[in-house]
Order: C-alpha cells, then structure tokens, then sequence
C-alpha cells in the first residue's frame, strides 16, 4: 500500500451552514493525506479545524488591481499548500491556456504552494490524446525545474458518469510517467464515486484520485478515501 493522495476540488458548491457541517463530519477523521479544494471564502474554516487545503485556483501576480482573483502570495500567507491549476473547467468557461497556466504553476512554486496541474484530452481528441497530452505537460511544465503533482483527467469524463477503462487509464500513466523528467505523483480525476473507486483504485501506476462532485457528500467521500487508504 502506498501513501496515495486524495483531493476533494468542491468546485463553487455548498453554502455555509452545509460546510459547516461537512466540517464536523471531518474534522476527527485520519485525513493525512486528504487535501480539500472549497470555495476559496471557505478556505479558513477548513484550516481553522486543520484539515489539509488548496486552492481551486490562483492569479498569475503577487497583487494589484485584479478584481476577484487571488494570489499565490495571498493563500500562501493564510496556510494554504496546495493549488489546483489548469483545471478543465478553467480552461473551458475562462479560456485558460498552457502559457497562462505555466506562469500559474511559476507563481504557486514562488510561493510554496505545491501546484496540481490539471491535463486531460476532450473527446474529439481521443485519437490522437499522447499528443495532445504531451503537448500540454511540454507547454504547463516549460522551464520548471521540480515535480508538480499531475492530475490527469479526461475532459469527457469529467461530471458525466462515464469512466474510461482500468487499461485506457493505465496506459495514459504509464506514458505521461515517461514523458516526464521527475519523479511525479499522478492522480486520475474524473466521475469517481463510490460504486466505481474500487475498481479503478486497482490501478497500482496511480498515486491518488482528484474527486470532484462526489467530495461535497461528506459520507461518500469518507467512503472513497477509506477504500483508497485502506486498499
Ligand atoms: P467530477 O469532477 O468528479 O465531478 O467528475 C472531477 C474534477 O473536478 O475534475
């Protein structure tokens, strides 16, 4: 059993009674290697109550006018040590791009927040996704000299219920492991749930799982992670 990393990216849901709650269910459990991604006003409660946190998100400057983004050197500065960057939907609703999200990962390591970068193939790029995904870590990990974690999520099974193959997933970490020059941790994202965590937590190349609606049920989610630690 290795020490595989969970992270729970909550996305823009729940309000604060909710979390507070979910804080509760939390907040006595062996969460060690559990990293939980709330919306980012959410972000002290979870550290107030020492559970591990990152953010969803960073801007790529230290500060100015930027209305409604913040820094790596603002989460920094409240305890944050982890940051999600790249992530699909980013890319998707806020047209983000590998150079954009190169100077993010730049600026979280500035700031000693571990970044995970986020790459995945959409479904038209099925055919041709070593390439696509190549050129994403080529493009995202330009000129950084240290291991980021890598969550690779396929755009198409993000949110839908649909999952690829124990195979397909294998062979997609077998490869971006060689494409890349350290010793990175690499999670898969992507419809994870509880009737589907076992099986595809067989997959010892995989060193964690990015889990997103599901991480918001906090019954579910304590569920995953002890099939993930315990496994
Ligand atoms: P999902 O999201 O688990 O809801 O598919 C994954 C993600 O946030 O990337």
């Amino acid at each position: 059993m290795k020490n595989k990393i969970i992270i729970g990216n909550m996305k823009m849901n729940m309000l604060y009674p909710d979390i507070m709650k979910y804080i509760d269910k939390l907040k006595d459990k062996k969460l060690n290697n559990v990293i939980i991604c709330p919306t980012s006003i959410y972000i002290p409660y979870f550290l107030n109550n020492n559970i591990n946190v990152g953010i969803q998100d960073i801007y790529m400057k230290d500060n100015g006018a930027y209305t409604g983004d913040i820094s790596a050197v603002q989460a920094s500065s409240i305890g944050v040590k982890y940051a999600i960057i790249g992530h699909s939907e980013r890319r998707f609703y806020h047209n983000e791009k590998d150079k954009l999200i190169n100077l993010k990962i730049k600026q979280a390591i500035k700031n000693n927040i571990i970044p995970i970068l986020c790459i995945g193939e959409n479904i038209e790029e099925q055919e041709n996704v070593k390439v696509v995904l190549k050129k994403q870590l080529d493009n995202c990990l330009k000129n950084i000299d240290r291991d980021v974690i890598i969550a690779y999520e396929p755009r198409w099974a993000i949110g839908t219920n649909i999952v690829p193959s124990n195979n397909y997933i294998k062979d997609i970490i077998l490869y971006i492991k060689e494409e890349l020059k350290y010793k990175n941790k690499i999670l898969y994202g992507g419809s994870i749930n509880i009737e589907n965590i076992n099986t595809i937590n067989k997959i010892k190349e995989l060193d964690g799982f990015l889990v997103g609606n599901v991480s918001t049920k906090a019954e579910e989610f304590l569920n995953i992670i002890e099939v993930v630690v315990n496994q």
